[in-house]
Parts: C-alpha cells; sequence; structure tokens
C-alpha cells in the first residue's frame, strides 16, 4: 500500500480554492473545503487541463477549458458519475498536509521543497483555448 507524503502546509490552501502540487511525474489538485483537504488527479481526462485552476462550486470543480465538472469529494464526473479522475486519500498532521499517492515513495521534508517539484498558483496557470 502506498505510503502517506506530505505535500504542503495547511496553510498553503486557501479555503473554498484548489491548489495544484507536482511531486515528481503527478500533478496533485488539493482543495479546501470546509476546512476538509481533498486531493485529485490534476490532469483533466478530457484534454488535460489543470483542474486545480477550475471553478469551485457545490462540491465540484469546473475544468477551466471545457467546462467538465467534478466532484470534489471522489472524482467522479458530475454529469456521468461512472466515469470521473482518480482522488486520493488525505489526512493532515500537525501543519502538513498528506496525500497517499500510488507509486510514489516518501521523501523527506516537504514536497515543495525538493529538487523537480514545482507548484502552481492556480490563478496563474495558463489557458490555451480562452
Ligand atoms: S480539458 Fe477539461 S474539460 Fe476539456
Amino acid at each position: 500500500m502506498a505510503e502517506f507524503q506530505t505535500i504542503c502546509r495547511i496553510d498553503d490552501l486557501h479555503e473554498g480554492l484548489g491548489r495544484t502540487f507536482y511531486v515528481g511525474e503527478h500533478a496533485v489538485a488539493l482543495f479546501l473545503i470546509a476546512g476538509k483537504v481533498y486531493a485529485l488527479n490534476d490532469t483533466c481526462p478530457h484534454m488535460g487541463a489543470s483542474l486545480g485552476s477550475g471553478f469551485v462550486e457545490n462540491g465540484c470543480v469546473t475544468c477551466p477549458w471545457h467546462f467538465w465538472r467534478f466532484r470534489i469529494a471522489d472524482g467522479a464526473w458530475a454529469d456521468n458519475p461512472r466515469l470521473g479522475t482518480d482522488s486520493y486519500p488525505t489526512r493532515v498532521c500537525g501543519n502538513e498536509v498528506q496525500v497517499q499517492l500510488p507509486g510514489i515513495l516518501p521523501s523527506p521534508g516537504f514536497a515543495g521543497e525538493g529538487p523537480g517539484v514545482r507548484v502552481l498558483d492556480a490563478r496563474s496557470a495558463e489557458d490555451p483555448h480562452p
């Protein structure tokens, strides 16, 4: 079973918004909703937009490119819940946000501080299809 890995500090997240973190080759969208942290595969299964930069409302994130909506709690596609994107277990230990990602080895320190890891602020994401 995959281990939990620290992705960021709880202060790095903002209530009602998503934010994308890169852990190795994985892009993970974290959402803070009513004080609880949720994690989805950041890459929209339609054409690859960043779900972490999507619009959050009523428990769903709307993809910024073509407006598919996914339930933040479980990644299900809101228009057809049989389909969806990956969701990952989360927990908060102290001020550390940890996510159980498949196939990723734990590394010391925060994921956002390591080499090859970058954090994309949701508001800085560029949309090639405005
Ligand atoms: S890339 Fe997300 S809906 Fe098209």
